[in-house]
């Protein structure tokens, strides 16, 4: 392990809600990453904020009648929110249309240019003449070349997933007044990604097969065997950040150019308010730089913002980006436009308190190596015979057993047996696998080992009977119990990056807080005999046929 970390996640934009397909490809998954880290005493900051420039945002501020900047100050604002009380740990959520940020991507360009890096061409781009402007990105619409998709963007296509450049549609179609647009030359300034062939050839290709996922490895290899092309960073359009020139004016910074630098600058906003330097962060060969991302950004943080980094010099590249595949929702797409999502904001206000409960669901059903599927039969199944009937069950017996026995102080551990010692072992080994898991961003393994401590507790009081002992061998049920809560107290550790609400409710109910990752793994008896435990409290509740029905009838509407 690294001694310090900085881990970010991909900027949402700033033109939506947010939905459990974000949760589930970016933000747990980082989230879970930064919390464990946290644990084992590292160095780490957890790096987002909203993406606030681009074609993207325009658009929503003409369908919605208002100007951009009322838009994302909407849309900030109710993203923020959402994943903070999901329990998204960010150390700063910050935001593209920061002063600090506009600063920091205008001088990486102005660098670029002054060493001569970036290229100056004349270049032909669509034009909308009935609303008099360029149409960068998504401002057009048309058939895909590849797939034949007909509702492709000018930027990619969501069907076969290539990136595009808006000449490469056939029937483009200007999204502003529906017409056929023209074809007008304009000045752009270029990255030449061609001069960057042998350098992430090198860096990923020849180093990073056996330790990034193969969708990530496998996608980079597909660009590098079509050979990279200069591409352009900046765009004609009104929203964004000025292309610090004299001889630019009214373009702006593309989109992809600026918005990965938001984790730059997101990182100084932090370094100031801590008083701290920022540059350990993204300059020091010893720090771990980890970009979760959903599969539709993996060439803009493994080639584009790499060859950015390489260009602008001395920064650190990415350790590994692991990236994940996307979620459906009831076997469909997920999608912003026709409503087909879970919105985290309306999820909370049907299932206050329950933010684990979709945490679960999420993490033990993530589309870490294929697209995967949410369903609310599952979100109940997962409720009702894991969290109630494992993890609660397991703790709500030991803690109520050593409340009837013990008034709840805890006994003595007396003189374990094979059995108290091998369970004991177990259980340090499973956390040590869901260590290697989480080290190496596998979620859905991770939490199922978890959850194998608590099918462990659960086995061993039903195997080892303590309520037909209680007359006859106290001293047994002793040891059952003091072996059975330093289990519960392990499990309260060990789940706390993937439920940290329920983490924290049940260090309530054992009267212990701020234990760390090795105390977890490594110490026999975290709880002290005589220690005073708290009255059960309850942590997972059954949900109902008629609750799942009344989503299921919500989705439909
Ligand atoms: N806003 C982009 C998206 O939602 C992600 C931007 S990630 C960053 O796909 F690196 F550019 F910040
Ligand atoms: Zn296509």
């Amino acid at each position: 392990m690294s001694k310090r970390y900085t881990v970010t996640a991909a900027l949402p934009y700033a033109n939506g809600a947010i939905h459990i397909g974000h949760l589930a490809g970016v933000y747990i998954p980082a989230d879970i990453y930064v919390r464990y880290l946290r644990l084992q005493k590292k160095e780490v900051i957890y790096i987002c904020g909203s993406d606030e420039h681009g074609a993207a945002i325009s658009i929503k501020a003409k369908k919605e009648n208002k100007t951009p900047k009322q838009i994302i100050d909407k849309y900030h604002k109710m993203i923020k929110e959402s994943l903070i009380e999901f329990g998204i740990t960010f150390d700063n959520y910050s935001r593209t249309s920061k002063e600090i940020h506009r600063e920091t991507a205008q001088e990486f360009f102005i660098d670029l240019y002054k060493k001569n890096i970036l290229e100056e061409k004349e270049t032909e781009q669509l034009y909308d003449e009935e609303a008099n402007q360029f149409l960068a990105d998504r401002f057009v619409i048309g058939t895909c070349p590849f797939c034949e998709n007909e509702e492709a963007y000018g930027d990619q296509c969501e069907k076969c997933g290539n990136t595009l450049s808006t000449t490469d549609l056939k029937n483009p179609k200007s999204i502003i007044s529906g017409s056929t647009p023209v074809v007008k030359k304009t000045k752009h300034w270029f990255l030449p990604l061609n001069n960057y062939q042998d350098f992430i050839e090198d860096w990923i290709l020849k180093t990073h097969q056996k330790d990034w996922k193969p969708n990530v490895y496998g996608q980079v290899k597909s660009w590098l065997t079509l050979k990279l092309k200069p591409r352009a960073v900046t765009r004609d359009l009104n929203w964004g950040i000025k292309v610090p020139l004299e001889t630019a004016k009214g373009k702006v910074l593309y989109v992809w150019f600026d918005a990965p630098i938001g984790y730059i600058s997101a990182t100084k906003e932090w370094a100031q308010k801590n008083n701290v330097d920022w540059k350990p962060f993204w300059q020091d060969e010893e720090t771990t730089l980890v970009h979760f991302i959903g599969k539709d950004n993996i060439v803009f943080h493994c080639i584009i913002f790499p060859c950015i980094l390489k260009a602008k010099g001395n920064y650190i590249l990415p350790k590994n980006v692991p990236a994940n595949e996307f979620l459906n929702l009831e076997n469909k797409k997920l999608s912003t436009s026709k409503n087909w999502a879970v919105w985290l904001h309306e999820y909370l206000q049907d299932f206050p308190n329950q933010q684990d409960v979709l945490r679960y669901t999420l993490i033990s059903n993530a589309p870490e190596t294929k697209d995967s599927n949410f369903t609310w039969a599952d979100l109940q199944v997962k409720n009702n015979n894991e969290l109630v009937a494992i993890l609660g069950n397991f703790i709500n017996r030991v803690v109520v057993l050593i409340h009837k026995y013990y008034n709840g102080e805890v006994p003595s551990i007396g003189n374990p047996d094979k059995i108290d010692t091998a369970t004991m072992e177990h259980s340090k080994n499973l956390i040590r696998k869901v260590e290697d898991q989480i080290e190496s961003f596998h979620y859905r393994g991770a939490l199922q080992s978890a959850m194998d401590i608590a099918r462990l507790g659960n086995k061993y009081l039903a195997d080892q009977e303590p309520w037909k002992l209680i007359k006859t061998t106290p001293e047994r049920v002793s040891t059952i119990m003091n072996t059975s809560i330093q289990i519960v107290a392990k499990l309260s550790i060990v789940l706390s990056p993937f439920l940290p609400f329920t983490a924290e409710k049940i260090q309530t109910i054992l009267n212990i807080k701020s234990l760390d990752w090795k105390t977890a793994k490594d110490t026999f008896s975290i709880i002290e005999e005589k220690h005073l435990i708290n009255k059960p409290t309850l942590l997972f509740q059954r949900i109902e046929d008629e609750v799942i029905q009344e989503q299921l009838d919500k989705l439909k509407q």
